[in-house]
């Protein structure tokens, strides 16, 4: 057996062969010509005139061995209900879908934006995209009207996917109306507009725009829609996500590539076989739902558990029952949702069988020591961190225990994984940092392995301006992260160096939350910070200068005007982006040449001290700031 280290560096120094081998896992229709095209670097085509189909591989191979195996477990705390599908169900709903988008006018490339709660009806629509060839981009159901405007504006969709409403803590959390404002806003009109009843709340229909999914599909039981062959480079999806700017960047994926990478860390990472049951507690909204609730799952032949609703409701033992009940032996969550159980009485984790249970997975936010030592004393199992990006498809920096097995260190995510070569920069110099324990970003030299993305969506540009030139004098891939790397090269990940910020694992751009919060007619200016919290991570804390101060003069009116501006991101981003407090300044602190100083202001509302500021322009802003924050 080969140990991990030398199956890395085979990922480095040989990432054609690599990779090839790797290829095997899924199923082509014409072989590829080519392992890797690098010849427009930093681009790559990998699997290069090889053709393939996603909904192949994640459903129809499947059902010449496992046509009665679960596939997809859906389960509800919501609206109390559970419903599974074999493979064989699955693949009538995913061509019943197919057969409908079709009938719409979708074809190959075309975009379909899925704007969907957690429903069996969302999964059977990604698979149905990537069926026909047609490019899915999910938006997350908790983002509101203004988001949800600038995704349709940029994916341009034929056809919209979407439902009555969603459910959480049982509170209906109605789409349709949020959706209809969102087309209003938007340049880019879908032609069609599919809806899926759950009867939870209003839906009112637009005549010859909106069409009930149920009458659509009703009689096409026996459709048979054949999968649409498709080159390696054609796009699966898009997934937006948040940058430094305020315009979400529409993250593309392939479609070879990013079976080969997904597929693979099913096995060398997730040390899962097919026929076992996976639980990702994420969202499909979010990267981690596309790569394993829905794909990694479903291409290893497994079944995968989608679930809608809390972690703790009807009761903290919630997800430990369905460990038990459905033997799941991989599961996926995050930090965030782990300090929700942590309060709850640990009693809940050992009233269930928990055998089948391998190993915790947990990414999208730094996972804290004694939140890992917790669930590790818990369940006495492996809790496996892992770093990475919407960017990235799969985990970059983790342990692959399916490779040979490696002990974690709590606090560090672990080592890069095979095909990321990952190296440490300081960021104002692009010197390589190789020594032990120095601070700088986290990049990555390509070529970029399979499945990480392959541009911005229709800006190749902003791709390569944005990634690839933010360290000086380096063509390297910058994750916008600061890490450091200890004696045994374990990684530590250190926050993000740009102005993103992560709450409960949700990642947001503080631009957007800025621009949302300008949009009211009081607020002249405004600086939105992320700041260290005990349960989420972080949270967003605005600071806000009124055009007219004396709207907040009295703590009543500074109440009341700061709820009033919560509602306003409430209504254009969502509630996911709401910030904890916006607090009323007089003015805030910049340099001289008029930049604001965030990092100072973070460091004052985090108790820190701001560092160096002799470029401030006037020092009373920042103490403003320090009493507000010291009052609070
Ligand atoms: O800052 C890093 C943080 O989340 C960012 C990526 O978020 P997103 O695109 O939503 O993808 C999540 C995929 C899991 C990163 O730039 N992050 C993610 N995982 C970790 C993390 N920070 C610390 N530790 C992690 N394990």
């Amino acid at each position: 057996m080969l140990s991990y280290a030398e199956f890395y560096r085979r990922s480095i120094e040989q990432p054609e062969a690599f990779w090839d081998e790797q290829a095997r896992l899924i199923d082509w229709h014409t072989p590829y010509t080519q392992v890797l095209d690098y010849s427009r670097a930093p681009f790559t085509h990998w699997y290069a005139g090889g053709t393939t189909n996603l909904c192949h591989n994640a459903v129809d191979r499947h059902l010449k061995d496992r046509a009665d195996q679960n596939a997809l477990i859906w389960v509800s705390t919501e609206v109390d209900r559970e419903v599974t599908y074999t493979y064989a169900q699955l693949h009538t709903e995913v061509q019943k879908m197919a057969a409908v988008l079709k009938a719409q006018g979708v074809g190959k490339g075309d975009r379909v934006l899925i704007y969907m709660p957690m429903i069996p009806e969302a999964a059977f629509a990604m698979l149905a995209c990537v069926r026909i060839g047609a490019i899915h981009s999910v938006v997350f159901g908790g983002f509101a009207s203004v988001s949800l405007a600038s995704r349709i504006d940029d994916a341009q969709p034929k056809v919209i996917v979407s439902a009555d409403a969603g459910s959480r803590g049982g509170k209906v959390v109605p789409y349709k109306g949020l959706l209809d404002e969102a087309i209003n806003l938007a340049q880019s009109k879908p032609s069609k507009v599919l809806m899926v009843n759950r009867g939870l709340a209003e839906m009112p229909m637009t005549a010859g725009r909106d069409e009930d999914y149920a009458l659509l599909a009703a009689g096409l039981a026996g459709v048979a829609v054949p999968c649409e062959w498709v080159e390696a480079a054609h796009p699966s999806y898009t997934l937006y996500t948040s940058g430094t700017t305020g315009r979400p960047k529409g993250v593309q994926r392939d479609t070879g590539g990013y079976m080969v990478n997904v597929a693979a860390s099913m096995k060398h990472i997730f040390m899962c076989n097919p026929g076992e049951t996976y639980f990702s507690t994420s969202d499909i909204g979010w990267v981690v739902g596309h790569s394993y609730i829905i794909y990694g799952p479903l291409l290893n032949g497994m079944a995968t558990i989608m679930y809608e609703g809390l972690p703790i409701r009807p009761d903290a033992g919630i997800w430990w029952s369905l460990v038990e009940k459905y033997k799941v032996t991989a599961m996926f969550s995050a930090p965030t949702a782990v300090r929700v159980l942590k309060k709850q009485d640990p009693a809940y984790l050992s009233k269930y069988d928990l055998s089948s249970l391998r190993a915790l997975f947990l990414s999208g936010e730094p996972l804290d020591e004694p939140t890992a030592q917790w669930i590790s004393d818990a369940l006495k199992r492996p809790i496996i961190d892992n770093y990475w990006q919407t960017e990235t498809g799969a985990p970059v920096l983790t342990i692959a225990n399916g490779v040979e097995q490696k002990a974690s260190k709590f606090g560090s995510p672990g080592i890069p994984m095979y095909g990321f070569n990952v190296k440490l920069f300081n960021e104002s110099t692009g010197e390589e940092l190789t020594g032990a324990n120095e601070k700088g970003v986290v990049a990555i030299e390509g070529p970029l392995p399979p499945g990480f993305m392959q541009t911005v969506w229709r800006d190749d540009a902003r791709y390569v301006n944005t990634y690839w030139k933010s360290i000086p004098g380096r063509q390297v891939y910058s994750t916008f992260d600061w890490g450091i790397r200890d004696q045994d090269g374990y990684y530590f990940i250190l926050g993000r160096t740009d102005d993103v910020i992560n709450v409960a694992g949700h990642r947001l751009g503080t631009r957007e939350i800025e621009e949302s919060i300008s949009s009211h007619a009081q607020v002249a200016e405004v600086a939105v910070v992320g700041v260290a919290d005990q349960l989420k991570g972080q949270v967003a804390m605005a600071f806000a200068v009124l055009k007219d101060p004396s709207k907040a003069a009295t703590p009543n009116d500074a109440l009341k005007l700061e709820g009033e501006i919560m509602k306003v991101v409430d209504e254009q981003l969502g509630a996911v982006a709401r910030p904890a407090r916006v607090r009323f300044v007089t003015l805030l602190p910049k340099t001289r040449s008029g930049k604001l100083l965030r990092r100072a202001i973070q460091a004052v509302c985090e108790g820190r001290d701001p560092g160096d500021l002799t470029t401030i322009e006037d020092p009373t802003a920042l103490q403003q700031v320090k009493d507000l924050v010291q009052g609070s």
